[in-house]
This record gives structure tokens, sequence and C-alpha cells, in this order.
């Protein structure tokens, strides 16, 4: 009970959170953005299905305004740095963006798998968190089924690559990644335990 009105304010913080920052993004152009794309596939995989290199994320199939908010942000360099996405994004306009996520947005990704051995802690988290520690179930704003929620801005998880979600984790919970509204990242990711960040990563990668 008591998770779950947390998880409902969460939720409800998350919209407030979308709502004062989003409104002015235009919905993209996906014909447009896949010229702009051709250079993106030599890191990302044709399409975005899936980079040669796992620490690098899985493109195809994310939401396009969370797409588009990364290379926003990538272009700031304020609170998400990459010496790979830095010169990739300098010469991108906002109408550029969109389009990308448009496009990429309607890509298929390849399929991924969890280690069999990190399953149980890996669903436990996701779908429970971890009420000692506080932290909070990624299905309550990721979705049950990874999915995420385009509306709040909350990006779809499912089949991502397990190296590249551990490095995220460990980004948010030391700070060198703060592009997260309201810290909602941050407060989770530094309370969880290095078991408990790998085990979610690989049940994230097996999740569709
Ligand atoms: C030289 C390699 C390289 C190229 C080329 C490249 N990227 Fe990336 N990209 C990366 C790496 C590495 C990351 C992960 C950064 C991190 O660890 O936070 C990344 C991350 C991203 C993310 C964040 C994904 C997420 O799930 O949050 C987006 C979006 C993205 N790239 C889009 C693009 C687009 C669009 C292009 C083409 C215009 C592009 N990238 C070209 C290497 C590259
Ligand atoms: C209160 C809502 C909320 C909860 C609960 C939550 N997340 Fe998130 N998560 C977010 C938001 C918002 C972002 C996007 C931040 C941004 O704009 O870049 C995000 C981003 C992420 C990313 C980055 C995705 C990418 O492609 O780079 C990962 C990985 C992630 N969350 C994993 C988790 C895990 C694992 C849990 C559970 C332990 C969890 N989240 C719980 C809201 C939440």
């Amino acid at each position: 009970m008591k998770a779950q009105l947390k998880l409902q304010i969460a939720g409800l913080f998350g919209l407030m959170a979308f709502i004062a920052t989003s409104p002015t993004m235009a919905a993209g152009d996906a014909a447009a953005g896949k010229a702009k794309a051709q250079v993106c596939f030599a890191c990302h995989g044709v399409n975005g299905a899936g980079p040669a290199n796992p620490v690098w994320p899985k493109l195809a199939g994310q939401h396009a305004k969370y797409t588009a908010k990364q290379l926003a942000d990538f272009k700031k360099g304020e609170t998400r740095k990459d010496p790979a996405m830095a010169g990739q994004v300098a010469s991108l306009s906002a109408a550029d963006m969109a389009n990308l996520g448009a496009f990429f947005a309607e890509q298929t990704p390849k399929a991924g798998g969890a280690a069999k051995d990190k399953v149980a802690l890996g669903e436990r988290i996701y779908r429970g968190g971890n009420e000692k520690s506080g932290v909070a179930a990624c299905a309550g704003c990721h979705s049950p089924t990874g999915a995420g929620n385009p509306a709040a801005n909350f990006p779809r998880l499912s089949g991502q690559n397990a190296a590249y979600t551990l490095k995220t984790l460990s980004d948010f919970a030391k700070g060198t990644r703060s592009n997260d509204n309201g810290s909602m990242m941050r407060t989770i990711a530094e309370r969880m335990t290095d078991a408990e960040k790998s085990a979610v990563a690989s049940y994230i990668e097996g999740l569709h």
C-alpha cells in the first residue's frame, strides 16, 4: 500500500516535470531523420538496431521525444556529456533532433537476453524495488514490460544492452549524468548496490 502510494506520487511528479519542460518539442519527420541518421549507424548499428560494442546503446524503438531530449542534452553538454556524442550533435538543429527521434522510434531493435543467474534478483528489483534501501520499483515508471511511458518521457528500456544500462546506472549514481528531471534516477541509482545494478541491467536486456 505504502509502496503503491509512493509510485503514484513518483508518476505524478514525472508528469509535472514533463509538462514543465517538454511542450515546445514538435513532432519530427522520420523520412528527414533517416537521411541524417546514416552517420549514426557506425556506432549504433544499422537503423540503431544494435551496436557492435554493448556499452553503446540501441536506439531503435526508443520514444521520439526521449531521443530528441538526449540529443539536446548532449549538445548543451552540462547534464549529459559523452566524448563520442559531442561531435555528432554539434551541428544538429532542434528540428534535426526531432526528425532523428521520429526515425529511430519507427525502427526495430535486435532482441537481447538476460543471464540466468541474474534473473531472480533483477526481476525482484525491477518489479518491486528494495523497500529497505528505498529503491523504487522500475516498473512503476518504465512499465512492467519496459515499454516506458512516452507521455511522461520515461524511456523504453526493454532489450537494451546490459553493459550500457549498467554504465548508465553508475553514471546516475555518481551524478556524472544528471539530466533526469527532479533527480528521479539519481536518487534511485545511488541507493542500489553493484549487484542490484548488474542484475537489473541483465534482466532489462531480456525484458520485452
Ligand atoms: C563515434 C560513435 C558514435 C556515433 C557516430 C554516434 N553515437 Fe550516439 N552514442 C555513442 C555513445 C558511446 C553513447 C553512450 C553515451 C553514454 O555512455 O552516455 C551514445 C548515446 C546516444 C544516445 C543516448 C541513448 C539513450 O538511450 O539515452 C542517443 C539518443 C544517440 N547516441 C544518438 C545518436 C545519433 C542520432 C547519432 C547520429 C547523428 C549518433 N548517436 C552517433 C556513440 C556514438
Ligand atoms: C519516478 C520514475 C522512475 C523510476 C521509479 C525509475 N526510473 Fe529510470 N528513468 C526515469 C526518467 C525520467 C528517465 C529519463 C531521464 C532523462 O530524461 O534522460 C529514466 C532513465 C533511465 C535509464 C536511462 C535509459 C537510457 O536509455 O539511457 C535507465 C537505464 C533507467 N532509467 C533505469 C531504471 C531502473 C533500473 C529503475 C529501477 C531500479 C528505474 N529506472 C526507475 C524515471 C524513473
